[in-house]
């Protein structure tokens, strides 16, 4: 950190000028090549974090409403998304925080059980879908194209009381609501995203790491869950192609999330390691998607400790053929959600005792102490990892277009003056440009994560992801620029992340 400093007073250009911290950018210059004509601008929002209402107008109960209520002191400030920043009843103030900023399109998700409060089709409930239509016209009013997400982790009760994302029932009930969007909404939606962060959905859901319903079955359930989602995924896909596509002209992918695992060392070893590593958090729904199957590495390494752990059969469960070919080419582009990086190093074979997804994985998997860290304490600030991974996905994946989905930081102290953020957009915005100048891949959309304060999770309303501050004491819930906003109001309008890109 000291070193940076005296660094800053004779570089102008230097990253480390805005911040205080080493993401070892150390020296790296902020690109002034600017975004291309016809580039897209988003922001971006979830359902359950920004909505509340959470019982209102015949809403029905969704896994998050029910986990949280039944385990009050598992977000870290007590908080809920029963209010949450009150989207339901503030939806044009939202649209208006994003005519303010300039943004091309707005991705925000539909609320499976607003819209069906049992999750099934027999019962829709008006108000939910009327207040979909709203904030669609309200958009189209305001000239913002809207990406909408179909699933956002608020899984029905009601269908979670089945085995949710374990049940293959699953698949055919995800369809359903999904026809019925598309029936509902499609005239007005240009871009579909079917399910967003399947790793989160099951490793966090089924796998035990603390997201709703809040299962722990490791290595088992949470590759049911893995298997169901992308069946769901591809079967929604099928029935947009070749239903609503002609008509409604719109896209339609999956969302994807993947941190960055950069080797220790440049030894064959530790390269192997974060490999495999990405592979079964990235490769493990990118696979079948876009090449076929489950990555080859996944396959082996899951059957062989399947047998060491004494099962008679591999705990991922298998593709049959017509699966495979079912679910590969369920993509109109590849849109991926990245937050941050790891390192990961050779280690030992994990024991052989009880079975979980990261003991497939293996290897030694770390942060930085360095890397400057944001409120939330897994986000460490790694702006070079966006670059490192969107190279990976074009060697492993081939050359297709790319949305980034979601990016973005949290706040730490709640200031309106979150200059912080602002360096970590202009850097990972940069490294973005130097992908697609440098490397020739091609990224067509960035979609900031949030246009507002809301609902973090378990991380409550201390994860605070806004360019606009919303303070949830006040039963108002004001929306406030924060100085963020006005800069990517900047990069849009000038398609610059500089002051200047003379
Ligand atoms: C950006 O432009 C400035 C001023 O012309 C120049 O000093 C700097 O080296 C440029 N940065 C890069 C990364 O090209
Ligand atoms: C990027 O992908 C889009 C959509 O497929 C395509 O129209 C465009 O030509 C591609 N651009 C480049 C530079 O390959
Ligand atoms: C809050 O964070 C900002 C941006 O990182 C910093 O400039 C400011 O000094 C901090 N304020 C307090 C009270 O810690
Ligand atoms: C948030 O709202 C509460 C209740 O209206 C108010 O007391 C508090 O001062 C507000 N905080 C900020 C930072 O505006």
């Amino acid at each position: 950190m000291k070193f940076l400093y005296r660094f800053v007073i004779f570089t102008l250009f230097v990253v480390s000028s805005f911040g205080d911290g080493d993401d070892d950018d150390v020296g790296y210059e902020v690109t002034n090549k600017t975004f291309p004509k016809g580039f897209l601008f988003g922001v971006a929002t979830a359902a359950y974090q920004i909505e509340g209402g959470w019982d209102e107008d015949g809403k029905g109960e969704q896994i998050w409403d029910m986990w949280i209520h039944s385990n009050p002191k598992i977000v870290a400030d007590g908080s809920t998304g029963d209010v949450a920043s009150d989207s339901y009843h503030k939806y044009k103030e939202d649209v208006a925080c994003m005519t303010e900023v300039g943004v091309h399109y707005y991705r925000f998700s539909i609320a499976w059980a607003r819209i069906l409060p049992n999750g099934r089709t027999n019962k829709v409930n008006k108000a939910g879908v009327d207040y979909y239509l709203n904030l669609l016209k309200e958009l189209k009013a305001n000239g913002i194209e809207a990406m909408v997400t179909l699933y956002h982790w608020d899984l029905p009760t009601a269908l979670h009381d089945i085995g949710g994302w374990t049940n293959p029932e699953i698949v055919g009930l995800f369809a359903e609501y999904a026809q019925l969007c598309y029936e509902l909404f499609g005239d007005y939606v240009k871009t579909w995203v079917t399910i967003n962060e399947p790793k989160q959905i099951c490793h966090g859901g089924y796998g035990g790491s603390g997201y709703a319903p809040g299962i722990n079955s490791e290595g088992l359930g949470e590759y049911l869950c893995a298997r169901y989602v992308l069946l769901a995924h591809a079967k929604a896909w099928h029935i947009y192609d070749t239903e609503f596509r002609s008509k409604q002209n719109g896209r339609i992918t999956i969302v994807i999330d993947s941190d960055w695992f950069e080797p220790t060392t440049d030894s064959a070893e530790d390269k192997e390691a974060a490999e495999t590593k990405i592979q079964f958090v990235f490769g493990m729904y990118a696979n079948p998607v876009f090449i076929g199957d489950w990555p080859q590495v996944m396959i082996d390494r899951v059957a062989d400790r399947s047998l060491k752990e004494g099962f008679d059969q591999t705990r991922l469960p298998p593709f049959s053929s017509e699966e495979v070919a079912d679910i590969r080419g369920t993509y109109d582009f590849l849109a991926i959600n990245h937050y941050t990086s790891y390192m990961v190093s050779a280690a030992a074979e994990p024991n052989i005792d009880n079975p979980s997804w990261v003991k497939d994985a293996g290897g030694n998997v770390y942060q930085k102490d360095t890397w400057q860290q944001a409120a939330i304490g897994w986000f460490r600030i790694v702006p070079w990892g966006i670059g490192k991974l969107l190279k990976w996905i074009k060697a492993t994946y081939g050359d297709l277009e790319i949305v980034i989905t979601e990016n973005g930081v949290s706040d730490r102290n709640g200031t309106l003056e979150d200059d912080h953020r602002i360096r970590y957009l202009k850097l990972y915005m940069s490294h973005l440009l130097d992908a697609m100048y440098e490397d020739n891949i091609n990224i067509t959309g960035y979609t900031l994560w949030s246009i507002i304060d809301n609902f973090e999770w378990t991380q409550g309303f201390n994860g605070k992801l806004g360019i606009y501050y919303v303070n949830m004491s006040d039963p108002e819930r004001p929306r406030v620029p924060k100085k963020s906003s006005k800069y990517y109001a900047n990069v849009i309008k000038t398609l610059c992340l500089q002051d200047s890109c003379e």
